[in-house]
């Protein structure tokens, strides 16, 4: 089958490309590289099954362009930072929703009428359920990417059901892995390199995550697309355990062998939008013959590792 990955040069596109051309699939990859990088598709460019488009999800003509003899869509593009959406409100409205929208019409135009979408567990808001079940009730928002997000799933539902599309949500807790450059691993190991006597947490320290590897996760995704029937599959991504920040500073400070002093700014959130408690319930997942092979500590040992071999990777952001 014909692949078009949306955010292909990204951390998680990347990886789901080199597993989509690893089991024989053609891939076209879409991105603008904003945050994408060319080196994440490095072994991908060599391979004769794929193809990169530099385009804009907000231009519907080179969208319609990228659709020919897709069979499948991996919407992944789009912002993907929580933290600054206050800053710039139309951000996530434009890159997450209004994206989405193009991507859907671009679609229906083509005939491709299946799709992935890369959701995730901020649509919950400050769950009051946990673990969290895809059904659970989330009136309240409290980020604009978690606003922007669902609303990109609600018009994949309304495609599935207006136009006969087969949608799969998937609703993710914070992944990490191979090509991770953005979030709290990220940050601290920058902060470290600058100053190891001193790390400034976000918050109290205490907020519970559940980080997911990126090689599970994309497991999950493809497992998914092969297995379930339904017009509309909603699925959590996540693990059946979690830690809280000061653990995976723990983690982090002993396998770089530092002791720094920990300076928690306070509060039970980091930012608007940090949800002091994500822990997704992954029985539907589970259900159709997923388990995640890598803990949570393991996770964030991979992710360290792999950023500390890949120095510029931390140097590339100002
Ligand atoms: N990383 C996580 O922990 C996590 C958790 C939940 C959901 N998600 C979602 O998964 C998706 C991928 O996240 P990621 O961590 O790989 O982020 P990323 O920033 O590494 O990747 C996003 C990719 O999309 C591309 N892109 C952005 N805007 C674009 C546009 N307008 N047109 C074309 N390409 C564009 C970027 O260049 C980049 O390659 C995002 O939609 C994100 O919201 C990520």
């Amino acid at each position: 089958m014909r692949f078009l990955v949306t955010g292909a040069a990204g951390f998680i596109g990347s990886n789901l490309v080199d597993r989509l051309l690893a089991g024989g699939h053609e891939v076209v990859g879409y991105d603008n590289l904003s945050t994408g990088r060319l080196e994440f598709l490095a072994a991908a460019m060599a391979h004769p099954g794929f193809r990169l488009v530099r385009g804009d999800t907000l231009d519907p003509t080179a969208l319609a362009a990228a659709m020919a003899g897709v069979g499948f869509v991996l919407h992944l593009a789009g912002n993907a930072d929580v933290r600054f959406g206050t800053h710039y409100p139309r951000r996530d409205l434009e890159q997450n929703t209004i994206a989405t929208l193009n991507v859907l019409e671009a679609m229906r135009a083509a005939g491709v009428r299946r799709i992935g979408y890369a959701s995730t567990g901020s649509v919950y808001g400050e769950a009051t359920v946990f673990p969290t079940p895809e059904d659970a009730p989330f009136p309240v928002q409290t980020s604009l990417y978690g606003a922007s997000k669902l609303a990109g799933e609600a018009l994949v539902s309304a495609y599935a059901e207006g136009f006969g599309f087969q949608g799969f949500v998937f609703r993710f807790v914070s992944i990490l892995g191979p090509r991770y450059q953005h979030g709290h691993v990220y940050d601290f190991l920058r902060k470290l390199r600058a100053n190891p006597q001193r790390l400034e947490l976000l918050g109290d320290g205490r907020q519970r995550k559940a980080y997911l590897h990126v090689d599970d996760m994309a497991e999950a995704v493809l497992l998914a697309i092969e297995r379930a029937e339904d017009r509309l599959t909603i699925l959590n991504l996540g693990q059946d355990d979690h830690c809280t920040v000061l653990d995976s500073v723990g983690w982090i400070t002993a396998r770089l062998g530092l002791a720094p002093e920990i300076h928690c700014t306070g509060g039970e959130r980091g930012w608007i939008g940090d949800n002091p408690f994500i822990f997704l319930d992954t029985r539907r997942i589970r259900a159709l013959g997923w388990a995640p092979r890598h803990g949570i500590r393991a996770s964030v040992e991979a992710t360290l590792d792999w950023l500390t071999a890949n120095p510029w990777i931390l140097e590339a952001k100002p």
